[in-house]
């Protein structure tokens, strides 16, 4: 069985001078994890942070860490992440390689292994690593950024892989990640979505413990038992 769904701050939007601050809000706000975005300048157009930085923000906070690698080649440094404390940690199917290959070396270092997909590849994509990876991440915009508007499509694609997933019996997570705020997360929610990312929908208000507890309101508030 699949958990309720829950609310994932994105530390993307956060104020970096004062993480520390950021993950007790969100934590108190009722958050179920925190996704840290990493971004290689190469595939996608934007820079963020590294293995210290995850290092720091896994002894600030008890909350798991996720930890979604936008980069050229995950397999050559999701084990760094994950000796940093990453719990969970997501690569993406764009990349070349063996999916399954990838997601081996991740659960072996000790993480749960996640197969991110960018809103314009087919969802076949994921065929190869479907039956080994520990959950999808389903992008709802086109990575790189913060901050972008929510890409209609992803309510059909989200249904689409909910039902190929119960197609090959692996009832596993599916995380949707990018422009997701209160007036979309409980649809989602009810569409099959089990993890929520929101970066500025939390961080770019001021208050993001208020905001973490809105939107986790917001899901019980929608999403019938
Ligand atoms: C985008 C990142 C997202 C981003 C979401 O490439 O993967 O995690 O932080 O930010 P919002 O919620 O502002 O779209
Ligand atoms: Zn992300």
């Amino acid at each position: 069985m699949l958990s309720e769904p829950m609310v994932v701050p994105s530390i993307l939007s956060a104020d970096f001078a004062c993480l520390r601050d950021q993950l007790k809000a969100v934590e108190k706000g009722g958050a179920g994890m925190v996704h840290v975005d990493v971004m290689d300048g190469h595939f996608v157009p934007n820079l963020t942070l590294g293995v210290p930085v995850v290092r720091s923000l896994s002894g600030a906070t008890r909350l798991a860490l996720d930890v979604h690698l936008m980069i050229t080649d995950p397999a050559r440094y999701a084990p760094a992440f994950i000796s940093a404390g990453a719990r969970l940690v997501s690569f993406h199917v764009e990349t070349a390689g063996s999916g399954s290959e990838v997601a081996r070396r991740i659960q072996a270092a000790g993480a749960r292994a996640g197969l991110a997909i960018n809103p314009d590849t087919p969802l076949s994509a994921l065929e190869e690593a479907i039956g080994v990876v520990d959950y999808v991440l389903l992008m709802s915009v086109h990575p790189g950024f913060g901050g972008q508007e929510f890409i209609p499509a992803t309510m059909e694609r989200l249904t689409a892989l909910r039902a190929l997933l119960r197609s090959r019996k692996r009832e596993i997570p599916i995380e949707v990640d990018g422009g997701i705020g209160e007036s979309n997360a409980w649809q989602l929610a009810r569409a099959g979505a089990n993890w929520l990312v929101a970066g500025s929908a939390i961080f770019s208000t001021g208050d993001p413990e208020e905001q973490t507890r809105r939107l986790c309101d917001s899901l019980r508030r929608q999403v019938p038992s």
